[in-house]
């Protein structure tokens, strides 16, 4: 059991309600406690949720942070907190705007959860796992992005529909960033252990890496008005439950390199073995040439955005 566990939620919209509510369901631990501008919005569904946990006898309670100060002493916090892009705002617009709240988030939880693993979930993910690095001045095992295990899943779920067979047994890797240029891995995917490979041809092999990097974006195609979340909450709760039970499990995570692959100062996803610690051991699996390229150009596009920050000056002042 993991009695006395506090794991806390910064954004209670679609996908921070959705990790609360999943790990409320599993009793991963004693207090989750959300933290949203919108007061009310929150404790309505704590409330729900606390309601839903009693439902199935699951020990797990759902309580408000009414100020940052009151995230205190959590073990595991999640950061959905940012916001969408709206009609007419660019890319760099989003990025700053999301930096800024992340930033500001950020600072309070390292004040008041000095120990806490934290994981970013906010977009443009890899970026804003870089923010965190650096305004918490945390090591670096204590700062994961969420990405690779959402975009495994989706890969996985491509692989069974074209296949027709094979749920439940599939292994999907992605490494990479979470952007267009995310790096699927057909030569590091199996089903029930078979190479992909043996299964399916090049182009069929080639429509799945496609639909894998657009995976965000057919689902927002059809929302419309928002993204996923769903997928995205679920990935995270395997993040969270990793660490408060020490499984040592590799999953692909965002984290800052020092070296590994041949990158340094730069965040992207790649197999992590988690635990808690965080994130304990970086694997560093063996590329081919073109997976190498597309690994650079994945590291190249994060790097970009990091640039337009500091042309920002955003990290002045530090
Ligand atoms: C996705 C976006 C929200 O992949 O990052 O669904």
């Amino acid at each position: 059991m993991n009695q006395g566990k506090r794991v806390g939620i910064v954004g209670a919209g679609n996908v921070g309600a959705t990790v609360a509510y999943s790990l409320a369901m599993l009793g991963s631990c004693h207090e989750i406690i959300l933290r949203d501008n919108k007061i009310d919005v929150a404790k309505g569904k704590a409330l729900d949720m606390s309601q839903a946990a009693a439902a199935v006898r699951s020990h797990t309670i759902v309580s408000v942070a009414e100020d940052m100060s009151d995230l205190s002493n959590c073990d595991v916090v999640v950061v959905t907190a940012g916001s969408p892009r709206l009609p007419g705002m660019s890319r760099d617009d989003l990025l700053m705007i999301n930096a800024r709240i992340t930033k500001e988030v950020i600072e309070g939880v390292a004040k008041y959860s000095p120990d806490a693993i934290i994981i970013m979930v906010s977009n443009p993910l890899d970026v804003m796992t870089y923010v965190a690095l650096r305004e918490s001045g945390f090591e670096r095992s204590r700062i994961i992005g969420m990405a690779g295990i959402l975009d495994s899943a989706r890969m996985a779920s491509f692989i069974q529909e074209k296949l027709g067979y094979g749920g439940g047994q599939i292994r999907a890797s992605v490494m990479g960033g979470h952007g267009d240029d995310m790096v699927p891995l057909p030569r590091y995917s199996t089903v029930a252990g078979v190479p992909l490979g043996n299964l399916l041809t090049d182009t069929e092999i080639n429509e799945i890496v496609t639909r894998t990097r657009n995976g965000g974006a057919e689902i927002v195609g059809h929302l419309k008005t928002g993204s996923a979340y769903y997928a995205p909450a679920r990935s995270t709760t395997i993040m969270v439950e990793a660490i408060l039970k020490d499984t040592k499990q590799i999953h692909p995570c965002a984290v800052f390199l020092e070296g590994e692959y041949g990158y340094s100062g730069v965040v992207s996803g790649v197999p992590v073995m988690l635990g808690a610690n965080g994130a304990e051991k970086i694997i560093e699996v063996t590329l081919d040439e073109s997976e190498k390229k597309m690994f650079e150009g994945s590291c190249n596009s994060v790097r970009s955005l990091i640039d337009t920050l500091n042309k920002n000056n955003f990290f002045e002042g530090e």
